[in-house]
């Protein structure tokens, strides 16, 4: 298994450029099983997550083919084609190492009339239910039965009639399952307190190429008018804000200064917001954004949100970095509930952080120490790699699978910009 093998201590400073969005890529794909014609994504970062997702497309009977890029390129071009599927069930195995495969349920049921789809598994940062995917779905038509560790959704004669679903806390996934489903319904849709992540922005003016009538795009109540057949598209995944921030997390806790390119400031305002409080100078450039900072930051109190608050996906990354702060943050986390697994391992380093139910408290330190320290989830694992970039010494970060699933080349780009970083395979 990799380790990754960071001397902490240097400022970070250079261009880094940003892939496209996990995220986005993740419910982008699945839209391919919508149509009989090819859909060709650009910008498809090159990540163990998005190579998954396409293997279980292929089980499912679409193609799929990267054309024209170069091994030393970031992002990738991938044509999808789902012709005819040869199966509309998405097995255990492929599910359970990766929870968003539940993203094929709502375009395999528009297009085959019924899909069966494992429970999933995925990030261990709670419990993750499915039941907002489900209920969204039976709300536009489909019957839903659960059998084995399997839910079979079918469709009545085969098409959705579409309806009206307003959800009771807002859910990503649901809202990007129904919104899929509902884009080939007989009739309308209407889905109220929707998220408006700019994942779900992308999602719909992806749809929208291919086709699909959609009203109140980034709004929190969605008008789907159902067509008959959706076409092929090209379409160009949205940059990554989250890796964006984590990187930006990188540049205030080193006390340097990087230019983040490719990058859309408007998507992450709520993370550019909480470095500015924190004392960080966030400047948009030409191409992107450029983050500095030197001296002490300044302590922040955060809490988690749905778009446009505080992401949930940029709580354990701010962690780390206020672990250098000169003073006493409070972070709150209202999304996930064990969303803390990096607190053990951040205090291996020398953190001081105190977890009381939803709540951490985290008092700056003068120092952290390079620590043996272990991976528990995908941006847990960046905030030990961002603790370790401050520390004294040397971090060895083990587990680094949960880093591939969504930080392309993530060694690459820090040595690019000052890390002394490397990976470590034990073979
Ligand atoms: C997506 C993101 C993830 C991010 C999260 C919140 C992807 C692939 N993943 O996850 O990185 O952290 O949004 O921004 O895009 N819930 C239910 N029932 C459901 C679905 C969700 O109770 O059927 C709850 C969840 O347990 C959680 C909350 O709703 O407490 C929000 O989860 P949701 O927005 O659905 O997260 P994901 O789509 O899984």
């Amino acid at each position: 298994m990799d380790r990754i093998l960071i001397r902490g201590g240097n400022r970070l400073s250079g261009r880094l450029p940003i892939s496209g969005a996990k995220n986005a890529a993740l419910t982008l794909m699945p839209c391919a099983l919508l149509t009989d014609e090819p859909v060709t994504l650009r910008n498809l970062p090159r990540l163990a997550d998005v190579d998954g997702f396409g293997h279980l497309l292929n089980q499912l009977g679409a193609s799929t083919s990267i054309e024209g890029t170069r091994p030393e390129d970031f992002g990738r071009v991938m044509t999808i084609r789902a012709g005819k599927l040869t199966s509309t069930e998405a097995p255990y195995d492929i599910v359970r190492k990766m929870r968003a495969s539940i993203l094929v349920l709502g375009p395999i049921l528009a297009r085959a009339g019924v899909a069966t789809v494992s429970l999933p598994g995925g990030c261990a940062i709670g419990n993750r239910p499915i039941d907002l995917h489900l209920k969204a779905l039976e709300a536009i038509g489909a019957e839903i039965e659960m059998a084995a560790g399997y839910v079979r959704a079918s469709a009545p004669g085969g098409r959705l009639p579409g309806g009206r679903f307003s959800f009771p806390i807002v859910s990503v996934g649901a809202t990007e399952n129904v919104v899929m489903a509902a884009a080939t319904a007989r009739g309308t849709s209407v889905i109220e307190n929707a998220a408006r992540e700019p994942e779900i922005v992308d999602l719909c003016n992806c749809l929208v190429a291919m086709g699909a009538h959609i009203d109140g795009i980034g709004t929190e109540r969605l008008e789907i008018e159902g067509v008959d057949r959706l076409h092929g598209a090209t379409y160009a995944v949205m940059p990554d804000r989250i890796e964006a921030g984590s990187y930006a997390c990188a540049a205030a806790i080193t006390g340097g200064s990087l230019e983040l390119v490719g990058v859309k400031a408007a998507d992450m305002r709520a993370t550019i917001d909480a470095l500015v409080e924190a004392g960080v100078s966030v400047a948009e450039t030409k191409d992107g954004i450029r983050v500095s900072a030197d001296g002490r930051l300044r302590p922040l109190t955060l809490s988690t949100a749905p778009y446009p608050g505080f992401a949930t996906d940029m709580q354990a990354q701010f962690m780390a970095m206020l672990c250098r702060a000169d003073g006493a943050s409070v972070l709150t986390e209202t999304i996930f509930e064990n969303r803390y697994m990096h607190v053990p391992e951040l205090a291996r380093m020398g953190a001081d952080i105190q977890v009381r139910g939803r709540t951490a408290v985290v008092r700056g330190v003068d120092h952290m120490a390079g620590a043996q320290v272990m991976a528990t989830d995908l941006r847990a694992s960046m905030s030990l790699i961002l603790a370790g970039l401050a520390a004294e010494g040397e971090t060895q970060v083990s587990r680094v699978y949960h880093l591939d699933r969504g930080y392309e080349r993530l060694e690459e780009k820090l040595q690019a910009v000052g890390a002394d970083i490397e990976r470590a395979s034990d073979g």
